[in-house]
């Protein structure tokens, strides 16, 4: 059976333009897509913009505009995001689509049909700006200001009619569900804030709202509108085109292998949406995995609280993949991380031009001296070749199964190692005083550039257009980049052109007073 791998972000609000943090997360779910798609599976990778609700209308009624025209305008910076990210996704949902209204409504229908489902009163706390409900003891008063006190974001009172989703009663089976399903929230610290969240008792949700308009109709009421979580959270089935069970996508790629988040909506996809999914009987995805924060000197950075760094403008100064690689090595994956144009700078210097385009440069213009600029056919390895040639394809399994532990932090300290240890071998074997012994400066260079190869392909998720301008120094292609070709052990052909490349990263000039 073929592998399948499917792989969402959130979808993000268009209330505002696009920030690093979100750029944070479609390049770390781009990373894990890349990984799976070098490793032969068939991949789906979503992501979108999530437009309904209040705080979708009251931005746009800020800017003066119909919010669907609001929504096209702002949604589009997002799909422009992912394009000047150099996303692999395969799809790029909104919610504003016929297809997912209809897969909502749907969803709605199986919920009332299994009585989840009852209309009520809802009075109570609501933050527009997280779109979530808050009880008394999740709020504090900041200078005479309510505010909850997981976000800072400021509550409001709400008393409406409202419909309400039975979330009390799944507590016990979700509870079931963690217990049983140990590796369902990532990493542990969020898991056991999901576990005690649920155990301190889940109340029924209130899932529509009746005071404003911008949202999907429930079914048999056009009086209200579906809470914008449900509404949004739906997203990952329509893009499959649920309830069509028997489309291909559905079969191939449902239950997702991992939904991507940051920790701030943790409760949303560790508790609500298994909860709506258990009472429609569908299956659970495999993984919900909270990362952290960027933060902003101390706080989180958002939209809201307008510290905002453009990833637009760091990527016209230092380049994409600079970006890239920064954000998957520097942020301990996980967990939360300042960023800063200073470690970035030095990321650009000492990992990506000395070790990785250096070591590029240097074996190229060599090997094109020295070995009539092809790869050399006569080689004989020793011990000490044989080894670092080995070492790739005896970690391989080990890196999968890192990856499948969403282990970023090994990955990259992985290729870091590999890249010094390469330089430094070349540095060691001294083939420029080897001219004498021609098997043995042949055996050298080939060694490097297999070498270069091999972690070309490592890096291919965490930079694919520098990765791919790399191979370029083997003609091998975007297709051609498969992670069985390390654990086959297969080398270059010799006698193959090596071509000269490009320089890959220029160094920055550091002003050091
Ligand atoms: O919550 N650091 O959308 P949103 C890291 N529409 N990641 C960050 C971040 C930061 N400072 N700021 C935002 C929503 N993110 C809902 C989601 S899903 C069915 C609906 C990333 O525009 C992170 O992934 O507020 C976070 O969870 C997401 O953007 C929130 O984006
Ligand atoms: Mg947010």
């Amino acid at each position: 059976m073929d592998k399948t791998f499917y792989i969402t972000t959130p979808i993000y609000y268009p209330s505002a333009k696009p920030h690093m943090g979100h750029a944070y997360s479609s390049i770390i779910a781009d990373f894990f897509a890349r990984f799976k798609i070098i490793d032969d599976y068939q991949v789906h990778f979503l992501t979108g913009t999530d437009e309904h609700g209040l705080k979708i209308q009251r931005s746009a009624e800020k800017a003066g505009k119909e919010p669907q025209i609001f929504c096209d305008q702002i949604s589009q910076t997002f799909r422009d995001l992912s394009d000047t990210l150099n996303l692999s996704n395969t799809d790029f949902i909104r919610t504003t689509e016929t297809r997912h209204k209809n897969t909502v409504q749907h969803l709605w229908n199986e919920l009332e049909k299994n009585d989840d489902i009852y209309l009520s009163n809802y009075s109570g706390w609501y933050s527009v700006s997280d779109e979530a409900f808050y009880n008394e003891d999740e709020i504090e008063e900041v200078e005479g200001k309510k505010i909850a006190i997981s976000s800072k974001s400021p509550v409001e009172w709400i008393e409406e009619e409202s419909y309400f989703f039975r979330l009390s009663k799944w507590e016990k089976p979700l509870l079931d569900y963690y217990e049983a399903n140990p590796d369902f929230i990532a990493p542990q610290s969020r898991k056991n804030e999901v576990i005690s969240f649920v155990k301190s008792g889940l109340k029924d949700l209130s899932v529509s709202r009746k005071s404003f308009s911008w949202g999907i109709p429930v079914p048999n009421n056009k009086k209200h509108v579906i809470y914008v979580w449900l509404d949004a959270l739906t997203n990952y089935l329509s893009a499959l085109k649920y309830p069509n069970k028997d489309d291909d996508l559905f079969k191939k790629f449902w239950p997702a292998s991992i939904h991507l988040i940051g920790k701030d909506i943790l409760r949303f996809h560790a508790v609500y949406w298994p909860a709506f999914l258990l009472a429609a009987k569908i299956d659970l995805p495999n993984r919900v995995y909270g990362h952290g924060w960027i933060l902003s000197g101390e706080e989180k950075m958002s939209k809201s609280k307008g510290n905002i760094l453009d990833p637009l403008e760091i990527i016209k100064e230092y380049g994409l993949d600079p970006l890239r690689y920064y954000l998957i090595k520097e942020v301990s994956f996980g967990n939360d991380g300042n960023i800063s144009k200073e470690r970035l700078e030095d990321c650009i210097n000492s990992d990506l031009a000395n070790n990785f385009g250096n070591l590029c440069q240097r074996v190229t213009a060599f090997a094109i001296k020295n070995c009539n600029g092809k790869i050399p056919l006569e080689v004989k390895f020793n011990d000490e070749d044989l080894l670092i040639l080995n070492k790739y394809k005896d970690n391989l399994d080990n890196i999968r199964l890192k990856i499948d532990n969403q282990n970023i932090n090994f990955y990259i300290d992985y290729i870091v190692n590999s890249l010094f240890e390469a330089n430094k071998y070349f540095n060691d074997q001294e083939p420029w005083k080897k001219k004498d012994d021609i098997i043995r400066l042949n055996t050298i260079v080939y060694t490097t550039l297999e070498i270069v190869r091999k972690i070309s392909f490592l890096l291919y998720p965490i930079i694919p257009e520098s990765s791919l301008k790399a191979l370029k120094i083997f003609d091998i292609e975007e297709k051609n980049i498969k992670l069985s070709s390390v654990s086959n052990n297969e080398y270059l052909t010799k006698g193959n052109k090596i071509n000269k490349i490009e320089i890959l990263f220029k160094k920055i000039e550091k002003n050091n007073d």
